[in-house]
């Protein structure tokens, strides 16, 4: 209701604005995106991930048998539509149940195993916003179905460290734990209960409720009340089967021998229930350092002191994920192990950014086209084609008619040479070619231009 208020404030005089917690991607933000897309891209198909697009909606279903009920996302998070026929689909909240989905759909299980794809797109949860929380995010992720062993885990986890590396993201820590499995579990879980059911009266009403349906979120709550008693909770690694014991412990063999440097993380749980096994987060390191270093009541009255600052480290994960064993068989496949990540984009581009991390800049346009009256900019058309295609990067601005304004936008670009197309050079077929390093202009015969300017590029490339 606060929120149908706020929207109808924004939207007083006709003035209309995005949805809260979603964003317009302008023109000036599309570079930095395309960086991160095109580095994901290339190290995702090093490591042999195949790319998978699924559909923005599902079936509502999907997503409450496969993330779980009692989880903060199925409970409050998801939207929902239904369609005319009545069916009931929700936006994507995560890509991992989709593709779980598709696997079994596309009738995977019988390619060579295990699958390995990887995704780019857009999520949708109605979450609190705080720095770093959108309602439209994109992921990237990537999702290995049809494996067990935990070199699956080591080399996942290995990939999103190298992603965050490759954009220069080097102060990280990854934090990882093991969950267990349906056999250990419930023992721990029981012995959680027993030790918070004393202090109930102490928890916040989330906790109080959660004792009963999801003990383990628990040691997630940011609440000081319930924050102090994490630091004596039980651990699950003290309660694990020897089958996960001995998971995790090739895992981190593994990741030792990689030289993957890790946090062991007794009290790390995820926010979807589809977890077993592995779980792990890459959090910017100082956060992790500052939270350990002070006790769990201080560290949450800090991060609303910090989020008042723009420099301050922001207390999020940039990428998170872990092992799902059972949830293609949940969602009605053939049993197959398996194990994935994903990470946000814009978390990693606010890191980029608070870095000062370099973004390379695109390709930019070396010659600008300008044309002078109606004939030369019917010849310009034909002209831009024949350059751009030849291979050479060129910019025109055929919406502008004055020579200054082109000029200005030409200057701006920084190109090395400005073509002149007026009146006189369509009819006589040449065209003026301006060096902007020194002012030179020479007239040139539209037939040779493109040499003439080729020349021209390499020999000032090579300067
Ligand atoms: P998740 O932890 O919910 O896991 O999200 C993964 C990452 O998405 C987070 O670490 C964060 O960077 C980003 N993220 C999540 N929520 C938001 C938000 N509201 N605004 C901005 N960024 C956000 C999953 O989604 C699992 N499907 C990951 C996975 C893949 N597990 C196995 N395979």
């Amino acid at each position: 209701m606060e929120e149908q208020d706020q929207n109808h404030k924004r939207s007083r005089g006709r003035h209309y604005f995005a949805p809260s917690g979603m964003h317009d991607i302008l023109p000036q933000d599309q570079n930095v995106r395309n960086y991160v897309y095109e580095t994901v891209s290339e190290l995702a198909s090093d490591y042999g991930f195949g790319r998978i697009d699924t559909p923005i909606v599902e079936q509502a279903e999907l997503f409450s048998k496969g993330i779980g009920t009692s989880t903060d996302i199925v409970e409050h998070e998801m939207y929902f539509l239904k369609t005319k026929g009545g069916e009931v689909l929700a936006l994507r909240p995560e890509g991992t149940a989709p593709i779980v989905r598709a696997y079994t759909e596309h009738g995977m299980h019988v390619w060579p195993q295990p699958v390995k794809l990887w995704y780019w797109g857009p999520m949708f949860r109605h979450e609190r916003q705080q720095r770093g929380r959108f309602r439209q995010f994109w992921q990237y992720g990537f999702e290995v179905i049809g494996g067990e062993d935990a070199a699956i885990d080591a080399e996942v986890i290995q990939l999103m460290s190298n992603i965050l590396k490759e954009f220069g993201l080097k102060d990280i820590t990854i934090q990882i734990n093991s969950i267990g499995c349906s056999q250990c579990r419930p023992y721990y879980k029981k012995a959680l209960v027993h030790y918070y059911r004393p202090h109930i009266d102490k928890l916040c009403a989330n906790c109080r409720r959660r004792i009963k349906v999801n003990p383990m979120r628990m040691l997630d709550c940011k609440d000081e009340r319930c924050a102090r008693f994490k630091q004596n909770a039980p651990q699950i690694v003290d309660h694990l089967c020897e089958d996960c014991r001995k998971h995790l412990k090739t895992l981190l063999e593994f990741l030792e021998e990689i030289s993957l440097p890790y946090f062991l993380n007794p009290y790390l749980v995820r926010g979807l229930d589809y977890y077993n096994r592995t779980v792990f987060e890459i959090w910017p390191q100082e956060v992790v350092i500052s939270e350990y270093k002070k006790g769990e009541g201080e560290a949450a009255k800090e991060d609303n002191q910090q989020s008042q600052s723009r420099e301050s480290p922001p207390k999020f994960a940039l990428v998170a994920g872990g092992r799902y064993d059972n949830l293609v068989k949940i969602l009605g496949g053939r049993p197959a192990p398996a194990f994935g990540a994903a990470a946000g984009v814009e978390r990693i581009i606010y890191e980029l950014k608070r870095r000062n991390l370099k973004i390379p800049e695109p390709r930019k346009p070396r010659v600008f086209l300008i044309q002078l009256g109606d004939l030369a900019k019917r010849k310009s058309l034909k002209l831009f084609e024949e350059l751009r295609q030849s291979g050479i990067k060129i910019a025109s601005s055929f919406g502008r008619d004055s020579i200054k304004s082109q000029l200005k936008l030409a200057d701006k670009l920084g190109v090395d040479y400005t073509l002149i197309l007026g009146q006189k050079e369509a009819l006589e077929n040449t065209v003026i070619v301006r060096d902007m390093h020194n002012g030179e202009q020479l007239t040139v015969q539209m037939p040779k231009l493109h040499d003439f300017l080729k020349a021209r590029l390499s020999r000032r490339a090579k300067k």
